[in-house]
């Protein structure tokens, strides 16, 4: 049984395989692999992409789904999130997809073994599909040559589970990965840090905006984003004709994170990211569900 906890999970060839059926799914809507298969969703947090996503792509593979709101679950009348899993699991469903704050969440529930589980966001650790989605959108735009290539992160890099799982995986492939944003924002990583877009805007070939991820900040970092905005929103003139690639997990806070205008340039690939997301949460299923 295999669980996708983090991108770690996958090893290399398993990551090409993936992505070979990601590409050929893309190209051609592939026959009803998993129709035998049933999946519950359980998404303690709000999700609009990776719910949707992850249910668009069981379906087209043919696959049941089941979705379980915590909001009107037993855990509500204070089950234990172990006990409503293994409840769930006493019901033999091919695997459990499930989003939670707390960063362990997933892989106490994998260390079970009771069934493969998906990690669809936790905490602040891990989002293993959406790097992986990130690095797929990343290759199919430089033809699979991303050698010497640097990807910069900009924005609330500390809070961000995307920034977590990304910076594990990017780095294994071998791309560069330098971090920009303003001291609260910055994690206490090993990479290279700036405190400014321009510092890095001449070196990069990819910038990946993050939002500021208001919900898990304790107290209110910046009072005034606009001023946030000021330093960090990617705009037409921080970017002029530069050939890079603008990439944001969603969702965007548009003219904090990303200007209207930016949003609707063909180097902002933030909607073929959502496309690309169905292709290879399809291709992870089989991967996960198929053995
Ligand atoms: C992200 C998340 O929930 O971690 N969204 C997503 O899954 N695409 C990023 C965010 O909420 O900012």
């Amino acid at each position: 049984m295999q669980h996708l906890v983090d991108t770690t999970d996958f090893s290399e060839a398993q990551i090409e395989r993936i992505f070979n059926d990601a590409r050929a799914f893309k190209k051609e809507m592939p026959p009803k692999l998993l129709s035998d298969k049933l999946l519950i969703t359980l998404f303690f947090e709000s999700s609009t992409r990776t719910r949707s996503s992850f249910e668009v792509a069981a379906k087209r593979l043919g696959a049941s789904v089941v979705h379980l709101d915590p909001s009107k679950s037993s855990t509500k009348k204070g089950e234990s999130l172990e006990d409503t899993f293994s409840n769930l699991c006493a019901m033999e469903p091919d695997g459990v997809i499930i989003r939670h704050e707390y960063n362990n969440t997933p892989r106490k529930l994998a260390d079970k073994e009771l069934i493969p589980v998906i990690n669809a966001g936790a905490g602040q650790y891990a989002h293993p599909t959406q790097a992986l989605l990130d690095y797929f959108t990343i290759l199919e735009h430089f033809d699979g040559d991303i050698k010497g290539k640097t990807i910069a992160i900009v924005g609330d890099i500390v809070s961000s589970r995307v920034a977590s799982s990304g910076i594990r995986l990017f780095t294994r492939m071998g791309l560069n990965v330098v971090l920009v944003a303003p001291k609260p924002f910055m994690p206490e990583k090993g990479l290279p840090k700036y405190e400014h877009i321009h510092e890095v805007i001449d070196s990069v070939d990819i910038v990946m905006s993050l939002r500021a991820q208001l919900e898990r900040h304790k107290a209110p970092i910046f009072e005034d984003y606009e001023e946030y905005a000021k330093e960090y929103c990617i705009t037409k003139e921080r970017f002029g004709d530069r050939e890079i690639l603008l990439l944001h997990p969603g969702p965007v806070m548009r003219n904090i994170d990303i200007s209207n205008e930016m949003l609707s340039d063909p180097r902002c690939k933030v909607l073929e990211q959502v496309k690309n997301g169905v292709f290879v949460r399809m291709a992870i299923l089989k991967e996960l569900l198929l053995k």
